[in-house]
């Protein structure tokens, strides 16, 4: 049995075909639809590096089946440039040198946008901290990643 779902990803209309409804969100973007920016940390859900909005609001995609998401709006960190302007969350990562390896960054990115988004980030770095919890990063940027989320807030 095959399903046959349709959502918007960073603004294009994209018609999917599954052969098996297993298939997370995460692999569907990153083999189905080449765009490796999400990233596959833990692939359970406790990590946050696969992190990307789904009708705006932060989700591990690596939790999220496709086949669910017919009719769904994806934002990876791919769609979040405009053309050569970064989004003043990107901006900020580099202006604070928000990352050391820099595998986790899209994850983290994309959460500060969600945060913000709900209005949850405020510039007060331990509700920013609080609010990015489920995003982990093994070289310990902390420090960076939460001073650019408040700078990005205001
Ligand atoms: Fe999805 Fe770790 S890869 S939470």
């Amino acid at each position: 049995m095959s399903y046959s779902i349709s959502l918007t990803v960073n603004g294009a209309q994209q018609a999917v075909t599954l052969d098996d409804p297993r298939v997370t969100l995460l692999d569907l973007l990153r083999e189905r639809l080449d765009l490796p920016g999400t990233k596959k940390g833990c692939d359970r859900g406790q990590c946050g590096a696969c992190t990307v909005l789904i009708d705006g609001r932060r989700a591990n995609s690596c939790l999220a089946l496709a086949v669910t998401l017919d009719g769904a709006e994806v934002t990876t960190i791919e769609g979040l440039a405009r053309g050569e302007t970064l989004h003043p969350v990107q901006a900020a990562f580099i202006d604070h040198d928000a990352f050391q390896c820099g595998y986790c960054t899209p994850g983290q990115i994309m959460s500060a946008v969600g945060l913000i988004a709900e209005g949850q980030a405020g510039d007060d770095p331990e509700r920013i901290r609080e609010g990015m919890s489920g995003n982990l990063c093994r070289c310990a940027a902390y420090h960076g990643i939460t001073q650019a989320v408040c700078d990005a807030t205001r």
